[in-house]
């Protein structure tokens, strides 16, 4: 079975929605183990209701960051991990720490990179103005939120929004492309080709183009 471990620091809306698709069949992998840097995260109570391995691993805890890593490193090394899903997970991991696990660790990002990286896409992306945001799936390299694009889900950015309406409008996306993109890991059909994501054997996208404010002279 294809088996993933999931990193998060707070809700876990993301863990529940991948929880939620496994359970319900439509991906096709098992969850070894749920691993937290913040001790109160509701993300390990999702993970604990559903009988899933936990494990807390505060930062404050550790000296430096290769500290940390080792312990995360020494419950990674309990159990065979094919992928590493990065789910509101709010630490930096080191390039020592990402070259054990080539290609094998990703995460999601709630704005359209490479626009809007860091810790605040959605209010990043709502206070410039722009008229669609969303979310992307990447993995993660040495930079921050700059690996190779997997997946990507586009929203718009509607008149009366704030950032908790757009914020909420964006999750709702997250909750579906993170498990579609695990089973296409699954299934063995992700591959990087010149810095870019290749998924093997998919529909092709219907060709339209959003535009916002509707055009309204055609
Ligand atoms: C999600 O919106 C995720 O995209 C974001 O944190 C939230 C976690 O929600 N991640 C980042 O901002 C990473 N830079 P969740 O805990 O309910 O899944």
């Amino acid at each position: 079975m294809f088996s993933i471990a999931v990193f998060i620091s707070g809700s876990g809306s993301n863990l529940q929605s991948i929880i939620d698709s496994i359970e319900a069949r439509r991906v096709s992998a098992q969850i070894a183990v749920v691993v937290s840097n913040e001790p109160d995260a509701y993300g390990l109570v999702r993970a604990a209701k559903h009988g899933i391995p936990t494990a807390v691993i505060n930062h404050h805890d550790y000296a430096t960051r290769q500290e940390f890593e080792g312990a995360v490193l020494s419950v990674l090394q309990e159990t065979p991990i094919d992928l590493i899903c990065l789910a509101g997970f709010m630490r930096l991991l080191t390039p020592d720490f990402l070259r054990r696990f080539p290609q094998r660790v990703i995460n999601i990002h709630p704005a359209l990179l490479p626009s809007f990286p860091g810790t605040h896409g959605q209010a990043d992306a709502f206070n410039y103005g722009v008229k669609f945001s969303g979310c992307t799936i990447h993995f993660v390299d040495e930079g921050v939120d700059t690996g190779p694009i997997i997946m990507q889900a586009v929203v718009p950015v509607l008149p009366d929004d704030d950032v908790e309406s757009l914020k909420a409008r964006i999750l709702a996306q997250e909750h579906k492309i993170y498990p579609q993109v695990i089973q296409f890991f699954a299934e063995g059909r992700v591959k990087i080709v010149d810095k870019k994501v290749i998924i093997s054997g998919g529909k092709p996208i219907e060709g339209f183009a959003y535009t916002s404010p509707p055009i309204e002279i055609f």
